[in-house]
């Protein structure tokens, strides 16, 4: 069979932004058991930055690195979020089929810095993929997928009833923001912790309160949670995030999106999809870069102050 080649970003070794080059590579075709996603659109997070950088603390990156390759990645096409077109699927397939609209994320499998991406139709170690909410685009779709394993994982540790007071730590993440609206939906009282600039935003995604951890250092006397998710991870901290602790209710929980690993699981991507277009969950996209722009689009996100997501068109 002929060959083909596709566009995709390289990154033959760890460093700064610039280490990602753009580049022609043989166009991969499908095993037996995958799709050929055609995609229109993926993701740069926290994570591809910590990949591509491996600028973390030892007991971070020694593991990370057993896994993606000691001196260099071991997979050049970084980017774990994808949102597209099933282009082709392989002789045993059959839950998805060349047209559908379908988003997910392929963990540590990552190559969707790419135009094509084939991978497993079920749920394995490289990822999971589900239809994609039809009310979004495909940038909105990839956040989403993201963000919403994220929240959704780690709000179920929570066991949510009506009127439990919750506090959303890192409110203004990716994972946060859709954390927020999830909390919110389950009824509870939610309290969500970000910079100043970012409480307009978070109250409209359905927070009752709003504290910054950049002026505040304690919690008001009284005040109680019976759930805490940090949406931003263990790096990430302040004095406010020792105080929310220690702010729990005495049987309260807190949960970190760092504990554990990420689950990829489909089941999860299609409870997002029935949220979003419910009207439960909305994307919420700090900023649009085209692939050929992904050096600058990694200078933003590793800032670390980003606003939901950040999306690349891969069209
Ligand atoms: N468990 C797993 O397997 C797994 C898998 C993937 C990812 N993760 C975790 O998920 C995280 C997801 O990252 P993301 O891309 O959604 O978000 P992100 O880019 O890390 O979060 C950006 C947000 O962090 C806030 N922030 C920065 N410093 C902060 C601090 N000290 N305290 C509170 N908020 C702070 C910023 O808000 P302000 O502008 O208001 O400061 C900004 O809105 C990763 O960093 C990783 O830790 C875990």
């Amino acid at each position: 069979m002929e060959t083909q080649n596709m566009k995709a970003v390289l990154c033959t070794k760890y460093g700064e932004p610039e280490v990602l080059k753009m580049s022609e590579v043989t166009k991969p075709f499908p095993k037996h058991n995958e799709v050929c996603i055609k995609i229109h659109a993926t993701a740069v997070t926290m994570s591809d930055i910590f990949i591509r950088s491996s600028d973390l603390p030892l007991r971070y990156k020694i593991p990370m690195r057993l896994v993606l390759g000691i001196r260099k990645p071991r997979r050049a096409i970084l980017g774990l979020v994808l949102a597209g077109v099933v282009e082709s699927t392989g002789k045993n397939c059959s839950d998805f089929k060349v047209g559908d609209k379908v988003y997910g994320i392929t963990g540590f499998g990552m190559g969707c810095y790419a135009e094509y991406k084939c991978m497993k139709e079920n749920d394995s170690t490289y990822g999971c993929l589900a239809l994609m909410p039809k009310n979004v685009s495909f940038e909105e779709a990839g956040s989403l997928a993201y963000g919403g394993l994220l929240a959704l994982q780690y709000i179920e540790h929570g066991n949510i009833k009506k009127g439990d007071h919750v506090a959303i730590y890192g409110a203004s993440s990716n994972s946060g923001t859709l954390a927020i609206q999830l909390a919110n939906n389950f009824g509870a009282h939610v309290t969500a912790i970000c910079s100043s600039k970012n409480h307009k935003l978070v109250k409209e995604l359905g927070a009752d309160v709003v504290m910054d951890y950049q002026v505040q250092d304690e919690i008001p006397a009284g005040v109680q949670f019976d759930f805490v998710l940090d949406a931003v991870g263990n790096i990430k901290t302040s004095k406010l995030k020792e105080a929310c602790k220690k702010a729990l209710v005495s049987d309260g929980k807190y949960t970190s999106i760092d504990d554990g690993d990420l689950k990829l699981v489909a089941h999860r991507l299609d409870k997002i999809r029935e949220f979003t277009e419910a009207g439960v969950l909305k994307a919420i996209l700090d900023r649009t870069y085209p692939l050929d722009e992904i050096v600058e689009a990694h200078r933003y996100v590793q800032n670390g102050h980003k606003k939901g997501g950040v999306a690349i068109s891969v069209l």
